[in-house]
């Protein structure tokens, strides 16, 4: 297996730790550039996926730009090399403190959300004696077909400003003489694997943009989000997402006015793959009708499991003696039954000491990880080849 070979020089390390494949992390890259270039398309990477230096500093120095939702995100991602006016700041809750950053930083954009959130924004501006500019988060109200969690397109969600509220924004702008109206930005949801759901975003904008265009506003940009997913249940057929054809969907399907720019968000689909949590069996427990593998990482490591009752494929990597394969529930050793993270899965048997890999954890794993139990810092190992 390519991981063992590339995991042979921690294998002795305390455990848990995440361990990054930063070869495969520039490859992933590289084919994302690949697809995006041709296009014109400009990417940005949601710092929120994954915000660990060292990974920053190799995406910054791709060229991308960076999606923050915290001025704590645009502060680590200027100080890893990512160029200020590239940085997109989104969120539904930014505090003064966070807008006073973006507005000094000079950055590419406030994803705005709410009609009060634009007041404040050209409060805060004026106050500085600058121009802030402003990309509308729009909820589209289009399905993400994901995880009821990290749906934030549909009108039910806190997320956007909804279609019958654009007369009065637009009406509420022309006072607002501070800010800039310069995008409009949608976000639907993340882990999204059924392909035709971007299509239908893309129709649904183009609609969007008619009645924007018909009140006399061409936007420079239109911001598509993120959300693109990876293959969680078997990350060995697909480690680097098919980045063609979803760049391909907006190509075909969303209608860009002239010197209109497309821009993305993307977070998981460049980082889940490089990035395993590895941990090992501490004890082995007989259960009523599959064996409970009790291991060294919990959802305080990673709590995707325990969240959003999500899959990672998980790895024996420890030399098998014996051909022998058993089911087992993996758990973690919190006092908490979701501190689960597979059950009933078919393993080679396991004994104490035996070290599996938690597949797929480079986004939204390290960076969701908390203290609780006092629990030490997850700590984290890379490899370059
Ligand atoms: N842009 C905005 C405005 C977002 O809210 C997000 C993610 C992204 C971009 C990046 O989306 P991505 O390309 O990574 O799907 N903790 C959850 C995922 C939460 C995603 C939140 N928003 C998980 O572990 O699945």
């Amino acid at each position: 297996m390519e991981l063992l070979t590339k995991m042979s020089h921690y294998m002795d390390r305390e455990t848990p730790f995440y361990h990054y494949d930063l070869d495969l992390l520039s490859r992933t890259l590289d084919a994302m550039l690949s697809a995006s270039s041709g296009y014109g398309f400009h990417v940005h990477y949601a710092l929120k996926a994954n915000s660990n230096r060292e990974i920053l500093e190799r995406i910054s120095a791709k060229g991308l730009g960076a999606d923050c939702v915290s001025g704590n995100e645009i502060t680590r991602a200027i100080e890893t090399g990512f160029k200020k006016e590239d940085i997109a700041f989104a969120g539904v809750g930014k505090t003064d403190v966070e807008i006073k950053t973006g507005i000094e930083n000079d950055i590419f954009s406030f994803n705005a959300e709410s009609m009060q959130e634009l007041e404040v924004i050209n409060e805060i501006a004026r106050a500085m004696g600058k121009k802030a500019p402003i990309a509308l988060r729009i909820n589209p109200n289009v399905n993400a077909k994901t995880h009821q969690y990290i749906t934030t397109g549909l009108e039910e969600n806190k997320f956007g400003i909804n279609s019958w509220e654009f007369e009065t924004v637009l009406e509420k702008l022309e006072n607002l003489k501070n800010l800039e109206l310069k995008g409009l930005h949608f976000h639907i949801g993340s882990q999204i694997t059924d392909m035709s759901v971007f299509k239908g975003l893309c129709i649904r904008i183009n609609e969007i943009q008619k009645w924007f265009v018909e009140h006399r506003i061409i936007a420079e940009h239109i911001n598509v989000g993120g959300g693109l997913g990876v293959n969680y249940d078997h990350p060995d057929e697909k480690l680097i997402p098919d980045f063609d054809e979803f760049f391909k969907i907006f190509h075909d399907h969303l209608e860009l006015y002239p010197n209109q720019e497309l821009h993305f968000e993307l977070g998981r689909a460049l980082v889940a793959q490089c990035g395993n949590l590895i941990t090992r069996v501490l004890y082995i427990k007989n259960g009523v009708n599959v064996d409970f593998a009790i291991v060294d990482a919990g959802m305080t490591e990673l709590i995707r499991p325990a969240l959003y009752e999500s899959i990672h494929r998980i790895d024996k990597i420890s030399v098998t003696e014996n051909s022998v394969e058993k089911k087992y529930d993996v758990v973690g050793p919190i006092c908490e039954s979701s501190d689960c993270f597979a059950k009933s899965i078919i393993l080679p048997e396991l004994k104490r000491g035996d070290l599996l890999a938690i597949r797929s954890a480079g986004a939204y794993g390290e960076v969701m990880s908390s203290g609780y139990n006092l629990r030490s810092k997850v700590k984290t190992y890379y490899s370059e080849r």
